[in-house]
């Protein structure tokens, strides 16, 4: 993703900032790590320290290395990137770890770009876009059920994506606050209806301490084109999802490790437009994990 100047403002819309940004929202949105339990710290530290400590035995780590570590920790740090480190080479062994009891639908990560409260569009509508937002129009309908298989009216479904550059509102300056980002409400049948555009492949920051890492150790930064979703009901798991679109070549090496083959989306030409159809299967809340 190259840097965008937006018309307008001195802003540039740099990858970079948007980490910095992803770092204010999560202090403002999570409970971060309220209550850790004593015995999990102890256990789980611990541990992580000590699979450090095993690398460096067997790699043998130099002074040099170690102090390029500790160089480069401080500067995550600085640049705003550890929500951005830790949702792409982290959080999705926890989302797995997490969803494995569920037998309705897959989920993936949230990732660092979601924000609550989003606006309200019915349960058939089009998300908030610019004139003219480039990308091909996507128009997506879907239903809600529960593993019953009982339609959940009045289910939520939330959905954000970045633009046809790669950025997402909120996080890099000059988009409108609520650009690609809106709350359906499903029908009396569980049905809605969204009409947006096709996101690009994105990115992830090069030019801060995570793009680094990816420059030093060789890798690339992409992550296949994505719809962030998430899908809500009365008495029923939160699922959060991502969709993505057959035929992109990162779908098979996300940085993020996040695709799976059921979040791969089926698109069909429509004219000037593209239809998908995906529904959500949510999980009621299990008994024994109810408060
Ligand atoms: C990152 C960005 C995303 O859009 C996403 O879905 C996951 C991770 C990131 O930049 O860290
Ligand atoms: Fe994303």
């Amino acid at each position: 993703m190259s840097d965008t100047t937006v018309a307008g403002t001195n802003e540039t819309a740099t990858a970079a900032k948007s980490g910095a940004s992803a770092t204010e929202r999560f202090r403002t949105d999570k409970k971060a790590g309220a209550q850790a339990d004593p015995e999990r710290v102890n256990l789980l530290a611990r541990e992580v320290i000590e699979a450090v400590h095993d690398t460096i035995r067997r790699h043998k780590v130099t002074y040099d290395e170690y102090n390029a570590l500790k160089s480069w920790l401080i500067s995550v740090g600085d640049d705003g990137e550890w929500p951005l480190f830790l949702d792409v080479w982290i959080e999705h062994v926890v989302e797995e770890v997490a969803t494995e009891h569920r037998e309705g639908n897959k989920g993936t990560i949230e990732g660092p770009y979601y924000v609550p409260n989003s606006p309200e569009q019915g349960a058939k509508g089009t998300l908030p876009m610019r004139d003219g937002e480039s990308g091909t129009p996507l128009v997506w309908t879907g239903k809600v059920t529960s593993t019953s298989g009982q339609p959940l009216a009045g289910a939520k479904v939330e959905v954000w994506h970045a633009d046809a550059d790669g950025f997402y509102s909120q996080f890099a300056p000059g988009i409108p606050e609520w650009n690609l980002r809106g709350t359906f409400t499903a029908d009396e049948n569980g049905d809605f209806e969204i009409t947006t555009i096709r996101p690009a492949p994105y990115q992830i920051p090069t030019d801060g301490s995570c793009g680094k890492l990816i420059a030093a150790a060789g890798w690339h930064a992409w992550r296949p084109a994505h719809i962030h979703v998430k899908a809500s009901a009365d008495g029923h798991e939160l699922l959060t999802a991502q969709l993505y679109f057959p035929g992109d070549e990162h779908n098979s090496d996300d940085i993020a490790s996040a695709v799976k083959p059921e979040l791969i989306l089926d698109p069909k030409p429509a004219g000037d437009h593209e239809t998908i159809e995906y529904g959500f299967v949510l999980d009621p809340v299990r008994a024994e994990s109810a408060a």
